[in-house]
């Protein structure tokens, strides 16, 4: 018999799309994949990225709804419970705190972050009403980075845009807010495209963004790709995991998995196809343009472009849409597990208590971009410390552990319940990617981060 969620359930196939999709596109596909693409040299980045998220992040994502829809529960509690029924050690459920923790982790810079996205789009609302340009968009930049007044505000605002939709669950807070928000970003994003067209460098960006360059590929760029599948599709911290917990029986785990995995990646491309026409037609080098690129550079395109205004307030709003829906499904992790701890009734509470926790935490990155800029811990400043933390620690090593789980604990019988539909070839492909392939690449890329 199934079970079903106490934390709601996903209204339909579609709803869960939107959800798992909302996750997964966010700051990772439109902040951080162009430039990540910038700074690795192109194609040859996004081949290798692509391959990652072909044999490691797509396997792991359908591993991890199909545990969490065999549990049901948060998952601290679905994998205490897992491990239980298949009479395997009890230290798995170490995956569901690293995921709790790092949930946290990535939730106070990635806050701090989308707060910058919300900065930007007040910047256009208000020169809609007669503010001053942006004409110097490195300046514009550098003195929102220099101000922790400013930052801590935005930060502020944008945690409370994410605890108000976890507070109110899953069908009154999750899904409305995807609806209608994930449609619009969409329309958007196809705008910003069909404007990239217009300016005449379509094809010397999809050049750059296609064309391989293998002569700049080293073990650095197969590192960042890999860790850039596993933040791009919310991998490795049972994000995933908590959100195929509130899917219904009978809906394909391959398919929705597939789905997700392909939106998020068209996304991250098109992002790409959006953003470099216009770094390129402004003159600006597509390559080396680290994380402030779409801040430095597009504000420039917008100041010059007819409607540019408007153009520039769609953009950044745009974004800040995009990351809100993945916020949400950093901080239902740990809200579904203190609601499980303390009762129902007290999700509100719990949904504020993490993200207050985060915020706080969160902090901590705004000082490092200045006050405590001179900070540095094991060579890096401290946010791209919790990001080094996070990112490329937990999440590979969350996802290592979820592929060993799913290919070596739990047995064929319940596997092939959440995987009825898949023909028999591709489900052995599968089991054979979770057991040896994913966690043995999975584990290069870490000895890598670590040594
Ligand atoms: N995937 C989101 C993005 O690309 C970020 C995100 C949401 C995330 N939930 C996650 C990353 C869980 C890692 C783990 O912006």
């Amino acid at each position: 018999m199934d079970k079903t969620s106490i934390h709601g359930m996903w209204s339909s196939r579609l709803m869960f799309i939107l959800a798992a999709t909302g996750s997964a596109v966010g700051l990772g596909n439109i902040w951080r994949f162009p430039y990540m693409t910038s700074d690795n040299g192109g194609g040859a980045f996004v081949l290798v990225y692509l391959g990652c998220i072909l044999l490691v992040g797509l396997p792991i994502l359908m591993a991890e709804i199909l545990i969490g829809r065999h549990g049901r529960v948060s998952p601290v509690n679905t994998l205490r419970g897992l491990a239980r029924e298949s009479g395997v050690s009890r230290g798995w459920v170490g995956i569901g705190w690293i995921g709790i923790v790092a949930g946290i982790l990535i939730l106070s810079f990635y806050s701090v972050v989308a707060g910058w996205t919300l900065h930007y789009t007040f910047l256009y609302v208000k020169q809609l009403f007669g503010g001053a340009p942006i004409s110097d968009p490195g300046a514009t930049f550098a003195a929102l980075l220099g101000d922790p007044l400013e930052l801590t505000f935005w930060h502020a605002a944008f945690m409370l845009l994410t605890v108000g939709v976890v507070a109110l669950g899953v069908e009154k807070g999750l899904e409305r807010a995807v609806r209608f928000l994930m449609p619009a970003l969409f329309v958007l994003l196809l705008l910003l495209v069909v404007y990239g067209m217009t300016t005449g460098y379509m094809g010397q960006a999809a050049a750059f963004l296609f064309r391989p360059d293998w002569s700049v590929i080293d073990g650095g760029t197969f590192l960042r790709a890999m860790g850039q599948a596993f933040f791009t599709l919310s991998l490795g911290m049972c994000t995933m995991m908590t959100y195929g917990a509130y899917l219904p029986k009978g809906i394909s785990i391959p398919r929705v998995g597939v789905a997700v995995a392909l939106t998020d990646t068209c996304v991250a491309l098109l992002a790409g196809l959006a953003i470099f026409p216009v770094v390129l037609s402004f003159g600006l080098d597509p390559a080396g343009g680290g994380p402030g690129l779409i801040f430095t550079s597009l504000p420039l395109a917008f100041e010059a472009m007819p409607f540019g205004i408007l153009y520039g307030l769609a953009f950044f709003g745009l974004l800040a849409v995009a990351a809100w829906t993945s916020s949400i499904s950093l901080l239902e992790p740990a809200t579904a597990f203190l609601v499980e701890r303390f009762g129902v009734k007290r999700r509100k509470r719990a949904a504020i208590a993490i993200a207050s926790l985060s915020w706080v935490l969160g902090l901590l990155s705004v000082l490092s971009l200045n006050r405590l800029s001179g900070v540095r811990i094991l060579g890096r400043d401290i946010m791209t410390f919790i990001e080094f933390i996070a990112n490329d620690l937990m999440l590979p090593l969350g996802g290592l552990l979820i592929a060993l789980f799913a290919g070596w604990a739990l047995n064929r019988t319940i596997l092939r319940e959440q995987l009825p539909d898949m023909p028999e070839a591709l489900f052995l492909v599968w089991r054979w990617l979770m057991r040896v392939v994913a966690p043995l690449l999975v584990l290069i890329v870490l000895v890598r981060a670590v040594v």
